[in-house]
């Protein structure tokens, strides 16, 4: 059975000729994708061999695997065509940025679906500041854990964001039971690293503010 957190990027995505996959680890998401007629093929892509035999051997045993390419490298850059959506998900932002980077010119018409493990912030940032909006955010709680899912496209026009938008998202908006779970929780994080630096005579002001940004949005539920 996959997990509530694939089941959510798999929710996010529309249908499209051409999906990516980039570090598809196991391949559930190539795997789902096809099984629900959600692409009609996918490129697998992953930068270790390992990872990529998994896939493939799951899309055999599923009876997928005529619909999937596997291919081995480095983010987009074995995949010969622009693709309609690309999932990248279960890695650091700054790996994810990192990759982003290396095919900035290739997915200005590709729906981006990212799922970060950690520091969501600068993933972000480096949407807005590359010009790609953030379309959607969903805040989800599985197995104790909380992931942050972002769609997101390119935009040509200049994107405006401020810095709620960076460190708190869009997906305050959606007022769901998760996402205040979530947002309590970033709260108790802000106050520990507050703090932590405070011990050690650090300036807290950065810190401050962004504490500030989610007692006001608290307070707001
Ligand atoms: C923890 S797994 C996540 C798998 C899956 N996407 C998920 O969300 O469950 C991360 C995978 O990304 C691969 N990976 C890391 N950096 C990569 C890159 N630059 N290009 C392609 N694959 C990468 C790793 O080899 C690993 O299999």
């Amino acid at each position: 059975m996959i997990s509530k957190r694939i089941e959510e990027i798999i929710n996010l995505l529309d249908r499209c000729n051409t999906l990516a996959d980039i570090g598809c680890d196991h391949g559930y998401v190539a795997v789902e994708a096809i099984k629900r007629e959600v692409a009609k093929k996918v490129f697998a892509v992953d930068i270790n061999l390992k990872p990529l035999l998994k896939a493939k051997e799951l899309s055999k045993k599923e009876n997928v695997d005529n619909k999937i390419e596997f291919l081995l490298g480095n983010g987009f850059d074995p995949i010969e065509e622009e693709v309609g959506e690309a999932v990248i998900a279960g890695m650091g932002a700054e790996n994810i940025c990192d990759i982003l980077s290396r095919a900035k010119d290739r997915i200005s018409n590709t729906t981006l679906i990212l799922q970060p493990m950690k520091d969501v912030e600068l993933l972000r940032k480096w949407l807005f500041e590359n010009g790609f909006d953030i379309l959607k955010e969903r805040v989800i709680k599985d197995k104790n854990r909380f992931y942050v899912i972002i769609k997101s496209c390119y935009l040509p026009e200049r994107i405006s964001f401020s810095d709620k938008d960076i460190y708190i998202g869009r997906h305050i908006v959606d007022r769901r039971e998760e996402t205040y779970e979530f947002l309590l929780k970033m709260k108790e994080k802000m106050e520990k690293i507050i703090n932590m630096k405070k011990k050690s005579f650090i300036d807290t002001l950065h810190e401050e503010k962004i504490l500030t940004m989610i007692e006001e949005e608290l307070k707001k539920w």
